[in-house]
């Protein structure tokens, strides 16, 4: 299960959940609840003993994306179905999401056995873990998946325990950006803008995971926007954009802070 506005989580959760498959009923099928769009996050999920779900979700400053809050809360449930949480982070930290999904997941009634989180090319730019999980990644990704299966095979589930993750427990705050003065910048507001390029193909309005794209005009964006990026790298002719002075600029810092190769980190 995932969320994935640009598509990183989608690759890693898929591939985690193909190998943990194999490892543990080799040639049985995964199944795949991709509940990025509103429509999916209106149907209810219930889990029980001898189902595994790998669960994905990006990181948004720091944490849970909060929109989804209310429905991982409410809209799935489990009774000693075993979890595996992932998180995805844009190559400056994942701080408190991992830790905070794994508690979500507790709350629902499952057994977080092993927990991850990976790198995907940052939501805000395309060179800032541009072409992220890349092969190093998915690498990483089937060894974890091996051991969790390993793992998985040879304990008691009844008697597991969450296992250990980092973060702090009590979640910190969402990471707020800073301007040059110091002072928070709250882009919470900000839109994308649309160019004249834009021969209404409606991809944009099919892909926003807040239904805020009216298909009927494209151009505009009518609801909540959480910047998840998913409008801006999808439009085949690059029309989508954020133009805000406040966005770019904490997007350039990142670029320019965060420029080193984050690594993933994985619990078992
Ligand atoms: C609103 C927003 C906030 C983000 N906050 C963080 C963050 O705090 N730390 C980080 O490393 N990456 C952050 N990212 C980057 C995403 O976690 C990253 O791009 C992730 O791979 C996106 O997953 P997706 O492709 O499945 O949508 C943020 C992205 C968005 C859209
Ligand atoms: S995806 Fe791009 S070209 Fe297609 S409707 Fe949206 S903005 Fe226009
Ligand atoms: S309008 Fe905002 S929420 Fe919708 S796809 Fe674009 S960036 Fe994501």
């Amino acid at each position: 299960m995932y969320f994935s506005g640009t598509g990183t989580t989608e690759k890693i959760v898929t591939r985690i959940a193909e190998t943990i498959a194999e490892g543990l009923t080799p040639g049985k099928d995964i199944t795949v609840f991709d509940f990025t769009s509103p429509s999916a996050r209106k149907m209810t999920h219930d889990f029980g003993e001898g189902d595994l779900v790998v669960f994905g979700v990006p990181t948004y400053a720091g944490r849970v994306p909060n929109v989804l809050l209310p429905y991982i809360k409410d809209g799935i449930r489990a009774d000693n179905a075993i979890a595996v949480p992932v998180v995805m982070f844009g190559n400056r930290d994942f701080d408190d999401s991992l830790i905070e999904l794994e508690e979500l997941l507790v709350g629902d009634g499952f057994k977080p056995v092993a927990a991850a989180a990976f790198v995907g090319e940052h939501a805000f730019s395309y060179k800032l873990a541009a072409g992220r999980p890349d092969e190093l990644d998915m690498k990483t990704a089937v060894r974890f998946a091996v051991d969790a299966a390993v793992k998985i095979k040879t304990m008691s589930i009844t008697e597991a325990v969450p296992v250990r993750v980092s973060g702090q427990p009590l979640v910190r705050p969402y990471y707020t950006p800073r301007d040059r003065n110091g002072d928070p910048i709250d882009i919470r507001k900000v839109k994308p803008v649309t160019g004249d390029e834009c021969d209404r193909c409606g991809i944009c309005a099919e892909v926003c995971p807040m239904g805020s794209i009216p298909k009927s005009d494209p151009s505009r964006c009518d609801g909540i926007c959480i910047k998840c990026g998913a409008c801006v790298k999808k439009c085949p002719l690059r029309c989508k954009t954020f133009t805000d002075e406040k966005y770019l600029y904490h997007m350039h810092e990142l670029e320019e802070m965060y420029a080193r190769r984050a690594e993933p980190a994985t619990f078992l």
